[in-house]
């Protein structure tokens, strides 16, 4: 008989990084004019000039992130007075968590004093910045989070004008915002609006040939030859299509393959892939999920808990299950508002005999959500 057993320090993947999310691709195709577009903002800065402030929008997945991670590779290769900072709004979501980052990645990996106030903070980042004459250039990457928590004003503002405050000091700025519903132009105050005036570039969706070409690139890159048929990655390509998001295609390859590899078998069968997305599907769930405080993991847990086809909820009644877990009721609000931002839940107003009620209903299968409270940490802080 063939042996087809793995031995244990085998594995079917030849590179197994290839598959996460965050992975830097050496071929990046089809974001040619994309890529172009951003230089085009930059370039003014390397003759002296301004750079031009650029958003970019386009649901997750569609490769916005790793097109500015390209830009800024080839700026640091090239010159030493543009000085490219990407910030992941999902880890950094305050004024102060962001110019924090700045001031650590400028001076690279000095930590600000604890105690330091946001006034000092920005004044040693512009020391820093008119000593060594350089222009940074901030990408504030899903910017969008920074929109649900009302800091993106804020965090705009210190930016664009501070040359007003130092001469000096000028920052270049890259918003990418991954969420359609975020409507820029009502989000901003008209004091940074005046200042920011951004040119838009938009990362439409791949096509199913666009997924299929990266996704048979990152096969050949990640897995032994023969480890995933053609029509094995042909149907990882259809469920990726449906979820619209890339990401979930290549966690789906990974997972499968894994499973494969866990029962000692030398290829991946259907089972794996159906396996495998019953997970992956939940990739960006959850991200959400991730990026929530212990008090408002609470709330959606709790509605999870309480969902059934039945019953009508209410936000009053989640509120009041919740007992001494509760927040005030202020602040309960502000986090059903959020929850409502990131379309974890919706709200909606209902008229009954006794005035009007207001009604939470969660957008996912609660089985769903509640399978990753154990894997939800809580140690964000509650700000
Ligand atoms: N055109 C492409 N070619 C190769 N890989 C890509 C491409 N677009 C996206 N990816 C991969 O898909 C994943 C998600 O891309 P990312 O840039 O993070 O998307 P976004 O920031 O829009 O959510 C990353 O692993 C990235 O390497
Ligand atoms: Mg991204």
């Amino acid at each position: 008989m063939k042996k087809n057993l793995l031995m244990w320090d085998q594995t079917l993947f030849k590179d197994i990084e290839v598959f996460d999310i965050d992975y830097v691709p050496e071929q990046f195709e089809y974001r040619d004019e994309q890529i172009q577009e951003l230089a085009y903002a930059v370039r003014p800065a390397l003759a002296g000039g301004r750079i031009l402030n650029t958003v970019c929008r386009g649901v997750p997945g569609t490769g916005k992130t790793t097109s500015v991670k390209k830009l800024f590779e080839e700026i640091s290769g090239t010159t030493k007075k543009i000085v490219p900072i990407h910030i992941n709004c999902q880890i950094d979501g305050s004024e102060y968590a962001i110019f924090s980052r700045i001031y650590t990645k400028l001076t690279k990996n000095c930590q600000p004093p604890s105690g330091t106030s946001f006034k000092m903070l920005f004044d040693m980042i512009a020391k820093y910045i008119e000593n060594e004459e350089i222009t940074p250039i901030i990408c504030l990457d899903d910017a969008n989070y920074l929109v649900y928590e009302k800091e993106l004003n804020k965090v705009l503002y210190a930016l664009l004008r501070s040359h007003e405050t130092y001469e000096h000091v000028r920052f270049g700025v890259i918003v990418i915002i991954s969420d359609p519903d975020v409507d820029l132009e009502r989000t901003l105050d008209a004091r940074v609006a005046s200042v920011f005036r951004p040119q838009i570039i938009h990362f439409a969706p791949y096509t199913a040939s666009e997924i299929a070409g990266i996704l048979s690139q990152r096969v050949m890159q990640g897995l032994y030859p023969n480890v995933l048929t053609a029509d094995l990655l042909d149907r990882i390509v259809d469920r990726t299509m449906k979820c619209g998001d890339i990401r979930i295609g290549l966690d789906l390859i990974k997972r499968s393959v894994m499973n494969a590899e866990r029962d000692a078998r030398m290829n991946v069968t259907d089972d794996d892939v159906t396996q495998a997305f019953s997970i992956s599907r939940d990739l960006r769930l959850a991200e959400l999920v991730r990026v929530l405080s212990a008090d408002e993991a609470n709330v959606l847990f709790r509605l999870a808990e309480m969902t059934n086809d039945a019953d009508i909820i209410t936000t009053r009644s989640v509120h009041t299950s919740l007992g001494k877990e509760a927040t005030g009721y202020t602040r309960y609000v502000q986090i059903i508002e959020k929850l409502d931002h990131l379309r974890l839940v919706t709200l909606s107003y209902q008229n009954t005999g006794n005035g009007r009620i207001r009604i939470i209903s969660l957008r996912y299968d609660p089985k769903r959500v509640l399978a990753l409270r154990k894997n939800q940490t809580g140690c964000k802080a509650n700000t």
